[in-house]
């Protein structure tokens, strides 16, 4: 037995390391260049990150965001940038982008959902109002562009990229409205891939669970309390195209903080909460509100 585990799991972690790196190994980025991409959230950290990426790449881009950022891509070499600006509270903006993108760009090949509504960093604090708000900014907005978008991705068979985090896959303290909008983009979006296969509709759903990146907002709201190192975010942002040009699943970054511990969610489920809480320093918990993670 002692000799088959010596043998077995080595074997495993070949079989994996091959898997991964040899799908990241197929990526170009030709394969982005000259695609028509929207960009949610797009002003700053990860998401401006990916529109610079797409901009070296080719793209043509149309972003949720400020004017600076559009002028740097055309700088570093978009096909096209624009910009739209407004609040993702409101439905009817969500539907406006996803028009603004068949107007402008003539349809749509990738859209890249990944703004977040600010909340707090600390323990749940009872306020209802909040948690519908930041429903509807961080799920239901997705759900409404997405729905605007079907059409023209159809017709492209295009890719939905959904950004969301290890807390939207296994409970986190201190975030829990934030962690409750990103469980619901899981429910929304598996359930979705699901029937574009039982009705062979080719449009590709990438999930990407992040860990801790190292944008403004998650290093002011949660730098002093993990224990962890945050990743850099222009590498976060290349590893979601690799995964959205490579139409895979899901998308784990980075993968040893991400990926092999919900290895544990099924097989010792309280160990994995127990390692969760244990990346806080816990007697510096704030109570007091900062932007989300
Ligand atoms: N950073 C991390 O550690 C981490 C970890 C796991 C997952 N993620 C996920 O990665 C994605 C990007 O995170 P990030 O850290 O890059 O966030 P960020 O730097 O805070 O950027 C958030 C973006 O969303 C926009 N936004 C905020 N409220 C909005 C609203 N009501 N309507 C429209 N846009 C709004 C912001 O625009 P303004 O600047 O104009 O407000 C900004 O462009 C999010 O989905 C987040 O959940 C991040």
């Amino acid at each position: 037995m002692g000799r088959l585990q010596k043998i077995l799991i080595p074997l495993l972690g070949l079989v994996l390391a091959f898997w991964f790196y040899s799908a990241r190994e197929n990526f170009k980025p030709e394969m982005l260049k000259g695609k028509r991409v929207i960009v949610t959230g797009a002003s700053t950290g990860i998401g401006e990150q990916i529109a610079y990426h797409l901009a070296r790449m080719g793209s043509h881009i149309l972003i949720t965001a400020r004017t600076e950022v559009v002028e740097r891509c055309l700088e570093l070499g978009a096909a096209s940038a624009r910009y739209v600006s407004g609040t993702m509270e409101d439905m009817a903006f969500a539907q406006h982008v996803v028009r603004e993108a068949e107007a402008s760009l003539g349809g749509l090949d990738m859209l890249i959902l990944n703004h977040v509504g600010a909340s707090y960093f600390g323990f749940f604090d009872g306020d209802v109002e909040h948690v519908r708000k930041l429903l509807e900014i961080n799920f239901l907005s997705y759900v409404a562009m997405t729905t605007s978008a079907l059409p023209m991705l159809k017709e492209s068979e295009g890719s939905i990229v959904v950004v969301s985090s290890m807390a939207g896959k296994v409970g986190f303290p201190f975030t829990v409205p934030y962690s409750a909008t990103k469980f619901a983009l899981d429910g929304f979006f598996s359930s979705l891939r699901q029937e574009f296969t039982i009705q062979s509709i080719n449009i590709s759903i990438t999930l990407c669970i992040l860990g801790f990146i190292d944008t403004d907002r998650a290093v002011r709201a949660a730098g002093a309390v993990l224990r962890e190192l945050p990743a850099p975010r222009d590498e976060c942002a290349l590893e979601i195209l690799k995964g959205a040009a490579l139409r895979r699943r899901e998308l784990y970054y980075r993968y040893s903080s991400t990926r092999l511990p919900l290895l544990l969610r099924d097989c010792a489920a309280e160990l994995l909460d127990y390692l969760v809480r244990s990346r806080y320093r816990l007697p510096g918990t704030p109570g007091t509100p900062s932007p989300a993670l």
